[in-house]
């Protein structure tokens, strides 16, 4: 057992398969007492691997294990997992609150300590579209200073760097990621294709090597091209760094030539005539022109453990927008929403996090399945509605998020 912590530690990545039989009991000879093994070995490995700072991923489903007598397959890493619904398991990115993400021009010198002062989750400094090539110098001088030089307390920091298709982006790489080892994380513009990503860990890589760097870089990336969004699945799946996927529908519009004027904003013309009424009249009722594009982005990146991330919200002084924009995202399954313009913070961190009275609910549904379990139901009533295994899985996700909130306890820098 021992061996086998040390061999996890080394290679966080890789899955074990072990007959629960051999090494540890007799070998059982019906499904029923393999079962047992399973099961206590699943208690005394967790136990083992949490001791040694490692979280153990199991299959959902023993009854296949212990039906067909397989070996048991299970994964130790230093990462956070969870299983899947299917036999395929998710291993899930690095946990990191991210319900807001401030983009902060990295031209625009006297906004960092502001930035730096706020209660946003993430902060990018931007090196791509907010700067103008005569300043794209300057700027990444001046994202190395401020990386290194301002207090950004608990904050992620991410550096949004320039496309691929650009002769900045191997400069933006090697310095950033040379010479600032407060930084979490680069957001990387216009993927289109998984390659992208793979060309970028490539490069990581190697600085983080060769420099003996100690925080691992994670990346993340915006879909915001109609080549982007076709290969979005692939792209979900290209690089054991990756974290997040935003979604950019400002390049978006521009890319797929949608007509909206407003980054984030809706098309007035964009809806449905309905059939008429018994009044004898035909109401226009307006739709959501990204729904499909985010439908797809949430879907890739929730199937491979991702945070999907909104985008901007062009106009900063539209609030009333910025929030509905906010809500339909959360309602879909986004993790946060950018901010580009500090006014925007606070509203995408309310929208992002779930109000005392859901987490309330969470608490109770898990105490009623508890119960329920105890008497060996699968499904009770609570409040008059059903709950079951499904509402304890949903009541999970609301209870995780509530405590990371509760654990970012210094919002501004002391
Ligand atoms: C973001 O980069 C966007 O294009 O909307
Ligand atoms: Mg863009």
């Amino acid at each position: 057992m021992k061996d086998l912590i040390t061999l996890a530690q080394a290679q966080p990545e890789r899955t074990f398969s072990v007959p629960p039989a051999i090494g540890f009991v007799p070998a059982p000879t019906t499904p029923e007492e393999y079962d047992k093994i399973l099961r206590d070995q699943i208690e005394t490995l967790s136990k083992v691997a949490k001791d040694a700072g490692l979280r153990a991923q199991w299959p959902l489903s023993l009854a296949h294990h212990s039906c067909t007598m397989r070996p048991l397959r299970y994964k130790l890493c230093t990462h956070h997992c969870v299983c899947a619904m299917s036999f395929t398991t998710i291993d899930q990115a690095t946990p990191r609150l991210q319900r807001s993400e401030l983009a902060v021009p990295a031209s625009t010198t006297a906004l960092f300590e502001k930035a730096a002062r706020s209660a946003a989750d993430v902060i990018f400094l931007d090196l791509e579209d907010a700067v103008a090539p005569d300043d794209k110098e300057q700027a990444r001088r001046n994202a190395i200073a401020a990386l290194n030089e301002v207090n950004w307390g608990d904050k992620s920091l991410s550096v949004r760097i320039n496309g691929l298709d650009t002769h900045y982006m191997y400069r933006d790489v090697i310095e950033i990621v040379e010479n600032c080892p407060r930084l979490d994380l680069l957001l990387i513009p216009k993927v289109g294709v998984a390659a992208d990503v793979y060309a970028l860990d490539m490069l990581v890589t190697q600085i983080e090597h060769a420099k003996r760097r100690d925080k691992r870089i994670g990346l993340e990336v915006l879909i915001e091209t109609a080549l982007g969004l076709s290969n979005v699945e692939a792209i979900a799946q290209s690089s054991r760094r990756l974290e997040a996927m935003s979604f950019g529908a400002g390049d978006f519009a521009a890319s797929t030539r949608m007509r909206t004027t407003v980054i984030g904003g809706l098309d007035p013309h964009f809806g449905v005539l309905a059939d008429r009424n018994a009044a004898g009249e035909r109401p226009f009722y307006q739709g959501d022109p990204w729904h499909a594009a985010q439908g797809r982005i949430v879907a890739a990146c929730r199937a491979h453990g991702l945070r999907p991330i909104d985008g901007p919200y062009g106009d900063f002084r539209d609030s009333d927008g910025f929030r509905a924009a906010a809500r339909r995202a959360a309602g879909l399954g986004f993790e946060g929403k950018w901010a580009i313009h500090p006014s925007q913070i606070d509203l995408a961190n309310q929208v992002f996090s779930p109000g005392p009275e859901e987490v309330e609910r969470a608490r109770r549904i898990v105490a009623a399945m508890a119960q329920a379990a105890r008497e060996g139901l699968g499904a009770v009533q609570l409040d008059g509605r059903l709950v079951d295994i499904a509402s304890i899985r949903m009541a999970r996700n609301v209870l995780a998020k509530a405590e990371a909130i509760a654990g970012r306890t210094l919002h501004a820098p002391s």
